[in-house]
């Protein structure tokens, strides 16, 4: 069975042989998630992080499905492989009669976030990216403040601040790449965030 370990910025996704005997406990500066309990009152929220995974995952997939530029191929592949990793952290801690149940939705909704701007370019994809991105931060930001005074929680804690670091360069990563956003790039912007937000409050709670 493989161990994914959080360290600084999720580097680590290896089994155990390649890193450390079978019998040591793991490095001190890094954690089994297997190991994360969720709070009952964060329990919502991690549900919410994992729909947004799947979703994330799928929104590369879309743009894969649909981009034949080896730039933007190049950008999604290596996105992917990163939202794969939070995705496999979030199925270790959060037990599947947990996960959300329109977990369905969240992929068509993923793929078509991907999908669609990549019919319209890089610059759009790049754009879609830059939004659910930003949104991602905040989202994660907002967990954060919530467990920063709760020592007992901190392997979540520490799993939270790695999964947003990596939103942020994948936000940044986007954003880099693209000039100041036009009043369609802008108004783009604002629905993207509105429909993460509305994926973010159904997902905690179904
Ligand atoms: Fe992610
Ligand atoms: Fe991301």
């Amino acid at each position: 069975m493989q161990m994914h370990t959080i360290d600084n910025g999720l580097k680590k996704h290896s089994s155990p042989e390649e890193t450390t005997p079978p019998s040591a406990e793991p490095p001190k500066n890094q954690i089994s998630a297997s190991q994360i309990e969720i709070p009952a009152d964060m329990v919502p929220a991690i549900r919410s992080d994992h729909a947004g995974e799947v979703g994330a995952v799928c929104i590369y997939r879309g743009i894969l499905a649909v981009s034949n530029s080896i730039e933007l191929c190049d950008f999604a592949h290596h996105h992917l492989a990163t939202e794969q990793r939070h995705l496999k952290l979030m199925e270790e801690i959060l037990p599947s009669e947990q996960h959300s149940r329109l977990l369905p939705l969240w992929c068509v909704a993923g793929w078509l976030t991907g999908a669609l701007p990549a019919l319209f370019g890089a610059a759009a994809v790049y754009r879609t990216i830059g939004a659910v991105e930003s949104y991602v931060d905040l989202h994660y930001a907002r967990q954060i403040d919530t467990l920063r005074d709760r020592s007992a929680d901190e392997p979540l804690y520490r799993l939270l601040k790695a999964c947003q670091s990596d939103e942020v360069m994948h936000r940044n990563d986007a954003l880099g790449r693209l000039g100041k956003p036009s009043l369609v790039g802008k108004a783009w912007t604002r629905m993207v965030s509105l429909g993460s937000s509305a994926g973010v409050y159904l997902a905690s709670r179904l």
